[in-house]
């Protein structure tokens, strides 16, 4: 749908004039106003349509405007809009179970929340509660939500304006072989050297206080750092040794983004609590929650759990999870999301490496990838400065333009780009996506030193 030409300037008026807008100086954002979308792509209201390689934020795994998801929640709405958390309900007991069933090792119970921020906080509290210690280790390079917590938990420049907060978390570096923290020069180095100074700020640390180690396995926004073999299991061994709560934050990588249900599946890891949101019902409905291992839930069988939320296990959102979770197994989508990994992006993007000096390197699986742009490959000076912002950022903000102009809408983080498009894009979609990159890069190398 084109909004008629009367509704259109209302649209963008009504924004600027009434909406506050999330991490923006409100005075200095020109919103684009979406009219519609349909599977990978989304339209303005002048019709100008865009290719979805940001899945917006990294959310809408199934694609815009699936039939059978709409179906769902329509479906849901004329039967029964909101019921309250103590009460039990038949979508909400089926998207527990079928989130349980689909979760490793035992996490068989699932408090849901509105989105991912809230559930890392009640990780965290249930972390907490279970281990009697307060302490919080989180990496650098994360992020895991802008709530009082879990903005303390990120571990990327959006948390400095919020700081002081409430003392106890503490970062460390985690595996980011292309910028070692440890001087590794292979993947075998870069495991021993993060596990050891994981272990090294557990001791500095006290083991005795800390309650959680809260990671995203993939990490996402912050540069999708896969880890390399034997790191989460290190974790887990690192955890288990002092009996610290291990829980994997897939806010971002479960729900097929990385061609799994959850991301620890791909290592054979299973965490005390998986921390969920995005991709459990493409963000069609408000959807977060916490899987909660069974000797943790035990913590809670005489003692009342000190939390909650009136949507806690909202029926539109949970009609929305049990119908995503049978599209993914109707469609194929995980099979699918592995494919355009291996068969299209992974080879798609080495080309791009292949052929732009300005690409220091690509990494990625499944439908979840970076471009990592350099000045100069031998010194890996970044593209942007980190952190960059106004002039310093504008030559990424030129690609940015550079993509939209083409049609095609990404997502960047300092001096990268993501190419993280719906599971269910087609190929000749992503190849379109990765031909207009192609010509973008070009831009891109105009800047790199000769
Ligand atoms: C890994 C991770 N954790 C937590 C969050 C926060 O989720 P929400 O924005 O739904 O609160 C995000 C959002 O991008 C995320 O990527």
């Amino acid at each position: 749908m084109i909004l008629p030409d009367d509704s259109r300037s209302q649209a963008k008026a009504d924004d600027r004039t009434h909406v506050f807008h999330s991490w923006s100086a409100q005075g200095l954002i020109d919103p684009l106003v979406v009219a519609g979308a349909e599977g990978s792509w989304f339209w303005d209201e002048g019709g100008t349509r865009y290719l979805d390689f940001s899945s917006q934020l990294m959310n809408v795994n199934l694609g815009h405007q699936h039939p059978r998801l709409v179906a769902a929640i329509q479906e849901q709405a004329g039967r029964l809009c909101t019921i309250a958390p103590f009460h039990a309900n038949d979508v909400r007991g089926e998207a527990a179970r079928l989130i349980a069933e689909r979760a490793p090792g035992d996490l068989d119970h699932v408090f849901f929340t509105n989105g991912g921020a809230e559930a890392n906080e009640n990780a965290v509290r249930l972390a907490r509660l279970h281990t009697g210690r307060h302490k919080v280790l989180t990496m650098y390079r994360s992020y895991h939500g802008s709530t009082a917590n879990s903005i303390l938990m990120t571990g990327d420049p959006r948390r400095w304006p919020s700081e002081p907060g409430a003392a106890g978390f503490v970062h460390f570096f985690g595996p980011y072989l292309y910028r070692s923290a440890f001087h590794s020069t292979t993947e075998g180095e870069e495991t021993e050297g993060a596990l050891d100074h994981l272990a090294d700020v557990i001791m500095f640390e006290g083991p005795d206080t800390i309650a959680a180690i809260v990671l995203e396995p993939v990490v996402g926004t912050n540069g999708i750092l896969v880890p390399p073999p034997g790191y989460l299991a290190g974790v887990r061994e690192l955890c288990d040794r002092f009996g610290i709560v291990m829980v994997a934050d897939e806010v971002m990588s479960g729900f097929g983004r990385c061609g799994e249900w959850f991301a620890v599946d791909h290592w054979d890891v299973a965490p005390d609590l998986i921390s969920f949101a995005k991709g459990v019902n493409s963000g069609y409905v408000p959807l977060g929650g916490v899987a909660i291992s069974e000797r943790i839930v035990d913590t809670f069988r005489e003692r009342p759990y000190p939390g909650g939320l009136t949507y806690s296990g909202h029926p539109l959102a949970c009609a929305a999870a049990v119908a995503s979770i049978n599209i993914f197994e109707d469609e194929a989508v995980l099979d699918r999301a592995r494919a355009l990994g291996t068969d299209v992006i992974g080879p798609g993007l080495a080309e791009l490496a292949e052929r732009h000096p300005s690409v220091g390197e690509v990494r990625g699986l499944a439908c979840f990838w970076a471009i990592e742009l350099v000045r100069d490959r031998s010194t890996r000076e970044m593209y942007v400065p980190f952190n960059a912002t106004g002039p310093d950022a504008a030559p990424m903000a030129e690609l940015v333009a550079a993509c939209r102009e083409r049609g095609l809408w990404v997502f960047t983080h300092f001096n990268r780009i993501h190419v993280v498009p719906p599971c269910t894009t087609s190929v000749d979609d992503v190849r379109h996506g990765l031909s207009i990159l192609d010509e973008v890069l070009a831009l891109a190398d105009a800047r790199v030193a000769t």
